[in-house]
Order: structure tokens, then sequence, then C-alpha cells
């Protein structure tokens, strides 16, 4: 299959690519390198891809649409992750999520439409549509209007411009809901590898609000198996929950990244932060009949294995 990925120097386009590549697949990969965290470490993702037979990259940004339509020849399947991420940074900079989560997926889902016949599609949501939604495990048939942050917001914007496709062309597209998706390769500005950079530099970490906040976080590489099942089935579906289906707070997020590092944590405490959900817990039957998905790697695993790459990754 030829497969194109944007957002391919993020961290699941990274994951999603190597395991296509070492399945056999080709992977047309794009991304705009933006800064908003490292580009050293999406260009070492890029690096780590760069060996791989059938991998082609090109410096593209989702919101160029001719640049885009180039790249689709061929393309049985596309993958579209690249999104400006982060709950708290979409309260600084809203024009940015704007950009690139609704007008990039609209650019997305009108290539894909253009191409006859249209390839399948397969993008990235985020449980963070489930917003206040006290009703758990949150289920893909809740009512999803309550975003709490303008992220959520946008994100919730691109499910119903898919939705719109879908109807109106019957475009063969299927949202997935990633649910805190935590390991190696990951992302600087989540809470997980804020708290480990922390403890490994010996600085106290910054608890915004309630350690008794929860999160279902879900390994990269169960992430990848749904992703990966979705691009190789005809998923009919039109959104899909990928979570761990066993939530944590942040005091045991905590305790667990302590003892994988062998430190324990100073703390600061800092008001809970604008945008933050207090929970989220994820529903994946449905994922489970769909694609067979079956998150596999418990919190403890996936924080040693994140420790260990970290150390090897920072030279800490
Ligand atoms: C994460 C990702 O950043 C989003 O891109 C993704 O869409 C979302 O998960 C999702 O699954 O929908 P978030 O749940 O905010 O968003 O994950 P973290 O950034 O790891 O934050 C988790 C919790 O830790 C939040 O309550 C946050 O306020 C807290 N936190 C974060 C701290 O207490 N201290 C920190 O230094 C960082």
């Amino acid at each position: 299959m030829r497969v194109l990925i944007t957002g391919c120097a993020g961290f699941i386009g990274h994951g999603v690519a190597r395991r296509l590549l070492g399945d056999g697949h080709e992977v047309v990969g794009l991304d705009n390198l933006t800064p908003y965290y490292s580009p050293a470490l999406k260009r070492a993702r890029l690096a780590d891809l760069g060996g791989l037979r059938g991998f082609a990259f090109h410096v593209v940004d989702v919101a160029d649409f001719e640049g885009l339509e180039r790249l689709l020849d061929g393309v049985d399947v596309v993958v579209h992750l690249a999104a400006q991420p982060g709950v708290r940074y979409s309260l600084r900079d809203p024009f940015v999520y704007e950009r690139t989560n609704v007008a990039g997926l609209l650019h997305v889902l009108e290539a894909v439409h253009r191409r006859s016949p249209p390839p399948r599609l397969v993008w990235a949501s985020s449980s963070s549509v489930y917003g206040g939604n006290r009703t758990v495990p949150f289920s893909e048939t809740d009512r999803v209007d309550d975003p709490l942050s303008l992220y959520a917001a946008t994100k919730r914007a691109g499910e119903l411009l898919a939705h719109s496709y879908r109807h109106l062309y019957g475009l063969p597209a299927v949202g997935l809901r990633f649910f805190t998706v935590y390991g190696p390769w990951g992302r600087p500005d989540m809470a997980y590898w804020r708290f480990t950079e922390a403890l490994l530099e010996d600085r106290p970490i910054e608890i915004y609000g309630s350690t008794a906040a929860s999160r279902d976080m879900t390994y990269i590489d169960d992430i990848v198996d749904g992703v990966v099942a979705a691009v190789l089935r005809p998923v009919t579906d039109e959104i899909l929950n990928l979570g761990d289906a066993e939530p944590v707070t942040l005091e045991r997020l905590i305790g667990t990244i302590e003892r994988a590092v062998g430190r324990a944590a100073r703390r600061i405490e800092l008001p809970a932060q604008p945008g933050d959900v207090e929970a989220t817990f994820a529903d994946v039957r449905r994922a489970g009949e769909v694609l067979g998905y079956a998150p596999r790697v418990r919190l403890d695993e996936g924080i040693s294995r994140f420790v260990d790459w970290f150390k090897g990754w920072s030279g800490r």
C-alpha cells in the first residue's frame, strides 16, 4: 500500500510510519516542522525513518492546498495526523489551531474528495471533544457539544467537517479519538515528559490543580496498532475511540515516574489551568469490534520504557 502520512515528524506520525514501513508498505510523509516544540526532536524522528526502504519525506504545510494535492498521486490511504496539539496553548494562540486543525483538515478532505476514486482517510481527533462529559466511560455515541478548550473546539469542528463530506459524497473517512498518548519519541509539552525531565534534572514538578485529575493514558504502540488496523481494514464507522480504558490519576502517574526514575518529586502547586478537563476514560469496545483493538501496555511498563528512552535521548 502507498500511504500518505501528514504530521509524519510528529509523535504518532513517526510511530505509524515506522510500523507501516516495517511491514513493507510505502510511506509518503509530510510535515511543516512547526517549532511549537523542539524541531530537533522532529528531525531525529525523521532521521530514524530515513534509512527505511519505501520512505519519502516532503516539507509541506497542510495549509498549502496545491502542495498537498500533488502528494496524493497513487496514494491508497491518507493518515492525517498533522495538527496543532496542546490543550493549554490553545488559549494563547487560537489562530494557529484554526489554521491547522480546521482549515488544514478541510484541505485534506477536499483534496481526497477531488480524487477518483478517493483514497480512504484516517484522521486524528481527540478525547478532548468529550469536554465536560460526566458519563464514563466516554462512548462514541455520547453527545459532544461541550468543548472546554479552543483545542477541543477545533477538533470537534473537524469532526463536523468530516461528517459533511461523508454525508455529501460518501467520503470514506474515519476519525480516531486518541486519549493522552505517551511513550518513547513522545511530546515534550505533556505532563509525563515534563515530570520525567524535571525529576532527572532535580527540579520540582509543576502541578496544575489537583492530582486527583485523571487521564486515560494510552501507550504509543497500542495507538499505532489501532491506526494501522484502520489503514488496513475498510472501516465504515465515522468515529472510534482509541484509549487505554484504564484511567490513572495524576498522583498515580507521578508515583509511577518516581519509581522509574528512582527519585522522589518535589512539587510546586499551581492553579488549575483553564481548558483542562477533570477526567477522561475511553470506552474502546467499538474499536475492539471493528479494528480488533486491544490496548496491551500497562502504565508501569509504558512509563519505564519511556524513561529508558528519555535518558538515551536527553543524555541524562
Ligand atoms: C493531551 C494532549 O496534549 C492533547 O494533544 C490530546 O489531544 C489530549 O491529551 C487528548 O487525549 O485528548 P492533556 O490531557 O491535557 O492533553 O495531557 P497533558 O498535557 O499530559 O496534561 C495532563 C494533566 O496534567 C492536565 O490536567 C494538566 O493540567 C496536568 N499537567 C500538565 C500538570 O499538572 N503539570 C504539567 O507540567 C503538565
